[in-house]
């Protein structure tokens, strides 16, 4: 099993918009997926119910890790976890305890790259990405190409030791996707074509492992 945290320390960054669509990319692709939502306010819970009114389209499975115990269902091949906001000092080990892979979706905003700059180096001391055990890369979300705030998050994810995995657009697919409990893998191909390649590079670096 192969276990993926969306984590950031700040809120609003895209953590259960990646969450949901990397789940249903695998899903899609034939793979056995959970979803554990960490998250008190359910967000990918929401998601996953409203996941229930189709049929016809893979099964992905809904843990509450808040109010339950945290079961996996056996047999799942990708566990993704989004993780809440917030997430500082100890608490940050036994978090990423039996996370393989964490990916860390950053908004094009001086303020959120201050942030993840400093959320980067608190990360470095936990011992298992230190000694590169668990892979960290970041995401780049929300972009509009040619302002200055993308251009001067861009520089700044470049020149960083961690992998820069890609960027997603700001696009109203994430938020029809959001609505109804589906992927933007699962929208009309025609009107999603210029956001589904983007992560083509994302999926290929978490296929690495
Ligand atoms: N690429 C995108 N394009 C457009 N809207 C987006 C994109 N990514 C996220 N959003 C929207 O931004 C809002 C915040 O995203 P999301 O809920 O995924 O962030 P989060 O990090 O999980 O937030 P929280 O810390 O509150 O859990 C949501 O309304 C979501 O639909
Ligand atoms: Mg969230």
């Amino acid at each position: 099993m192969h276990t993926i945290m969306l984590m950031n320390a700040k809120g609003g960054c895209g953590k259960t918009t990646l969450a949901t669509n990397l789940a249903t990319w695998f899903a899609d692709d034939g793979a056995k997926v959970a979803i554990a939502d960490h998250d008190p306010q359910g967000s990918a819970l929401d998601w996953l119910e409203a996941r229930q009114d189709y049929e016809g389209i893979p099964e992905i499975a809904a843990i509450d890790a808040v109010n339950g115990p945290a079961r996996t269902p056996r047999g799942t091949d990708y566990l993704i976890i989004d993780a809440p906001a917030g997430i500082h000092g100890k608490e940050i080990n036994t978090r990423l305890r039996r996370v393989d892979t964490m990916i860390m979706p950053v908004l094009p905003s001086p303020l959120d790259i201050r942030a993840c700059q400093r959320y980067l180096k608190e990360l470095r001391k936990n011992s298992r990405i230190a000694r590169g055990q668990l892979r960290v890369g970041v995401v780049a979300n929300r972009v509009r190409e040619n302002t200055r705030a993308f251009h001067e998050l861009e520089a700044f994810l470049d020149g960083l030791e961690i992998p820069f995995l890609g960027t997603l657009r700001e696009s109203q697919n994430y938020i029809r996707a959001a609505e109804t409990g589906l992927g933007i893998f699962e929208l009309a191909p025609s009107q999603v074509y210029a956001d589904v390649v983007q992560w083509d590079d994302i999926i290929d670096w978490l296929n690495e492992k």
